[in-house]
């Protein structure tokens, strides 16, 4: 099957569309290259232009049976100080993609959602059935994809899979390709930087949560298991399942200090950091509970947290890393 991975040359998008194709699908990365790199095109089928791109979008919409769309603007903060942008990005040239696959007479479409779009949590582990309550534009802008892949799967018969990842994180085992955001605001590769003397000090907003040591807690996934779940998810929609939406994480929660030492552990290098106030609408915890997923899609995340942190190390001392880097 011929896959469309948009955003394919950014973190989650690269190591699935590199998936795809080692488990025998045909992808095509469409990426603008805005945020993606370079790097993550090496060996792979790919166009470089702007989903806004009508005409480069058709052209590659005919070429495939199936989306999988990750190209999308992803920061919390950046979004309450520049919402336009997100609504533009993220909505109005998502609305587009998807009706230009409803035009081309595609059936499956996967999306990269998120679990931002819950809000503050009444319940953790986060059940699947949660009220989605989003409490920043980028939540908004992913719930507002939400309902539109459910309003055109009832009235068009578009088959999806609203992908909720908890906090993606870790490197492709080979060293080839793994995360690198500028700037980058993930825990991991911030405590790495940190690690590795390219900062100063990893700064933990708060030590004052209701957790059992004071610091938040996420679900961290590593992002191979993500990709796996976009080929199960995949398989899932053209076997006949019905269109849902399935929380991605472990179901395991780790707090900033747990990281912190982990860091620790895998680098053998203390890590100099400072506690600094909350910020704003930081939940205490956030934990998938990811068995709508275990259950419906077969999928079951193999790798742990030192293997996110191990991969994560390996990736940042590569020399495609560090070329890229600079
Ligand atoms: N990283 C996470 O932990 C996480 C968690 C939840 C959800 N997500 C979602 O997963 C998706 C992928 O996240 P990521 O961390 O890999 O992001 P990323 O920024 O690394 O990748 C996004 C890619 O999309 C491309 N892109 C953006 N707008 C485009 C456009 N208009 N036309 C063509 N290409 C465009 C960028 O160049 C980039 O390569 C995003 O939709 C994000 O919201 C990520």
């Amino acid at each position: 099957m011929r896959v469309l991975v948009t955003g394919g040359a950014g973190y989650i998008g690269s190591h699935t569309a590199r998936r795809l194709k080692a488990s025998g699908f045909q992808p095509v990365i469409f990426d603008n290259l805005s945020v993606g790199h370079a790097f993550a095109l090496v060996g792979m089928d790919s166009i470089v232009a702007d989903l806004a791109d009508r005409d480069a979008l058709s052209a590659a919409l005919r070429r495939v049976d199936a989306v999988m769309h990750f190209a999308a603007f992803s920061g919390v903060s950046e979004s309450v100080r520049d919402p336009r942008k997100y609504f533009h990005n993220n909505v109005q040239t998502g609305l587009s993609l998807l009706h230009a696959v409803l035009d081309a007479g595609i059936r499956y479409f996967i999306l990269s959602s998120t679990c931002a779009v819950y809000g503050p949590p009444s319940r953790v582990p986060i059940p699947i059935d949660t009220p989605r309550l989003p409490i920043n534009p980028y939540g908004a802008t992913k719930l507002a994809l939400e309902h539109a892949l459910e309003a055109y799967s009832a009235a068009h018969g578009l088959q999806y899979a609203s992908l909720r990842y908890f906090n993606a994180a870790g490197a492709d085992e080979s060293g080839a390709i793994g995360e690198l955001h500028r700037p980058e605001t993930h825990l991991i590769p911030n405590a790495l930087l940190t690690a590795s003397g390219q900062r100063s000090e990893l700064q933990i907003f708060g030590s004052d949560y209701p957790t059992p040591d004071g610091t938040c807690i996420r679900d961290y996934i590593h992002v191979n298991d993500l990709a796996d779940a976009h080929i199960l998810a995949l398989r899932y929609l053209h076997n006949g399942g019905e269109s849902a939406a399935f929380n991605l994480g472990t179901g395991t929660g780790y707090s900033v200090l747990e990281v912190v030492q982990a860091v620790e552990a895998v680098t053998g290098r203390p890590l100099p950091r400072r506690v600094c106030p909350r910020r704003a609408g930081d939940p205490p915890a956030l934990i998938a509970d990811p068995s709508h997923a275990n259950k419906l899609l077969q999928w079951k995340p193999s790798r742990n947290l030192r293997d996110m942190v191990s991969n994560a190390w390996q990736w940042m001392q590569s020399p495609t890393y560090l070329k890229a880097q600079t």
